[in-house]
């Protein structure tokens, strides 16, 4: 089979949409060893930690510029009473997490600890409410104990705890899930309680909250229509009621079926190809659910939010099953470039995703081994080549790649993949081959503007299945890269990407 090539058409003078640096969000939730064990260790760990937070774990993840964080949950969040976890560690009460393990909750990770984590890593916090099993009380004096300044009864409890000043917290969630864990709920049913929550989620002091109704499994339309009726109306031209300011959905990305998902690190080349073309699905989704909030709100006031993507296997064998404690390979590295390709094409409407999950959980940044190592996972190093996409302006990419398409069953996985943006008059463009077999040649026909002297970095190796362990740490990293040449006019750059390779390439427009 002939190596394939191709051009891409760049108009580096036609500056799309920002592209909202919360697309770049994450997610910890008490599940596994996300949180205990991952973020948290305990102030008495041998682990080096600030009051109690692991910091080897906070540096790496400082160097992703993570945005925003979403806690406690995912369906633990709809079990979760706050005031289980706030006042001294030792006396906090106890609970079982029914739906991850089935094991013991001390609370000794709590909201002071929480605000303390985002601090350390400088993102926003964005707490997932109780809608499933709490009650409007509960959530409403949770923002007050969270925001309000001077004198009130949460905000004296708060005091009482040690925190003087409100945090500020700008993401709040309408429950999570509601049509399953969340409290299996029919789509009218949840729209009203998204009102009647949103409503006494108040905006304290200088606070303000973007509050995110709980949205769609996949393709469920029907899900984000009910939602958006409860705020617009067919076809009008007005904005939307100001009720909740985002509406999330969730996608994961599987190889099998959910009773099969596939293993995370043993798969063959049919299992590659299906992994990529199933996430590449997730293109037509942001445009379902795009289309159906257009005719509701023209105007994309609402936002949408991804608040939990990413691959899910079988967990590592002999490890818990409900700890969903996964391996994370270079194929888990391209599904996350394929993403954020598509993201940043969607710029316009969606203004969130948070990958699932940050630590130890499903398609992790970050591992942590038995010897207590911290393992950077592929998926890692793609977040990281990728943060100059943050906030950028994005540029279309005009792709033409004749032949480059493996068949999936009755569809077809586009091999090829890129996206580009511009930021601070520096160009960023990611690309991505996503054939096993085959290479690459790319022209980037790059108008309107000038490119400098361009610097490349690729994440690559000898097959998709590799990954990173506590004994080789290395095996999947970026290097520096020389396979990017200026085309002979010096209007373009031609790239040679090896089989399965993610590069990014930087350059300064004048
Ligand atoms: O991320 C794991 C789980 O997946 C979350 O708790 C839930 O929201 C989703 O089903």
């Amino acid at each position: 089979m002939p190596d394939r090539s191709g051009t891409a058409v760049i108009n580096l003078d036609l500056e799309g949409p920002v592209i909202s640096r919360h697309l770049y969000g994450h997610f910890a939730e008490h599940l596994g060893r996300c949180i205990y064990g991952g973020f948290w260790v305990g102030e008495d760990s041998p682990i080096p930690n600030e009051g109690g937070i692991r910091l080897d774990v906070v540096e790496a993840l400082r160097r992703l510029n993570i945005p925003n964080l979403r806690w406690p949950g995912g369906c633990f969040a709809d079990e979760y009473h706050w005031t289980d976890g706030i006042g001294p560690r030792e006396g906090r009460p106890r609970m079982v997490n029914t739906h991850w393990g089935d094991v013991e909750e001390n609370n000794h990770f709590g909201t002071h600890e929480f605000m303390a984590l985002c601090d350390l890593l400088g993102a926003d916090p964005y707490i997932s409410g109780n809608v499933g099993s709490g009650t409007v009380k509960e959530m409403s004096d949770w923002v007050e104990y969270l925001t309000r300044p001077g004198d009130s009864p949460m905000a004296r409890l708060r005091r009482e705890n040690g925190r003087d000043e409100p945090w500020r917290v700008p993401f709040w969630g309408l429950g999570n899930e509601t049509w399953g864990c969340g409290g299996n709920m029919r789509a009218e049913h949840y729209a009203d309680l998204a009102r009647q929550y949103a409503t006494y989620c108040r905006d304290h002091g200088d606070n303000k909250l973007y509050r995110i109704a709980a949205g769609a499994s996949d393709d469920d339309y029907a899900w984000t229509e009910t939602l958006m009726k409860q705020i617009s109306c067919f076809g009008c031209e007005a904005t939307p009621k100001n009720f909740f300011q985002g509406l999330s959905f969730h996608y994961y990305t599987i190889a099998g079926t959910w009773e099969a998902k596939g293993s995370a690190t043993e798969f063959g080349n049919e299992d590659y190809y299906r992994t990529l073309f199933n996430a590449q699905r997730v293109d037509r989704l942001i445009s379902g659910h795009s289309a159906v909030m257009d005719v509701y709100d023209p105007g994309r006031k609402v936002g949408l939010v991804l608040d939990e993507w990413g691959t899910w296997w079988e967990v590592e064998p002999g490890t818990n099953p409900g700890f969903l404690h996964q391996q994370n390979t270079l194929r888990d590295a391209l599904v996350a470039g394929l993403h954020f390709d598509v993201f940043h094409r969607h710029a316009e409407r969606l203004f969130m995703a948070n990958i699932a999950q940050t630590v130890n959980v499903l398609q992790a940044m970050v591992l942590t081994d038995d010897q207590e190592r911290l393992i950077l996972t592929p998926t890692y190093h793609v977040f990281e080549m990728n943060k100059g996409h943050q906030d950028a302006r994005a540029l279309d990419v005009h792709l033409r790649v004749p032949g480059a398409g493996r068949a999936v069953g009755d569809g077809e996985l586009r091999t090829v993949s890129a996206s580009a943006s511009v930021r601070d008059d520096t160009l960023l463009i990611s690309v991505s081959n996503l054939d096993a077999e085959d290479g690459l040649t790319l022209t980037f026909d790059l108008r309107g503007r000038a490119a400098g002297e361009h610097t490349a970095r690729i994440l690559t190796a000898d097959r998709p299945q590799a990954h990173n362990t506590g004994e080789a740490p290395g095996t999947v990293a970026p290097r520096a890269f020389d396979g990017v040449r200026r085309t002979e006019d010096n209007g373009g750059l031609r790239v040679e990407l090896p089989p399965h390779s993610f590069v990014t390439i930087e350059a300064p427009l004048s």
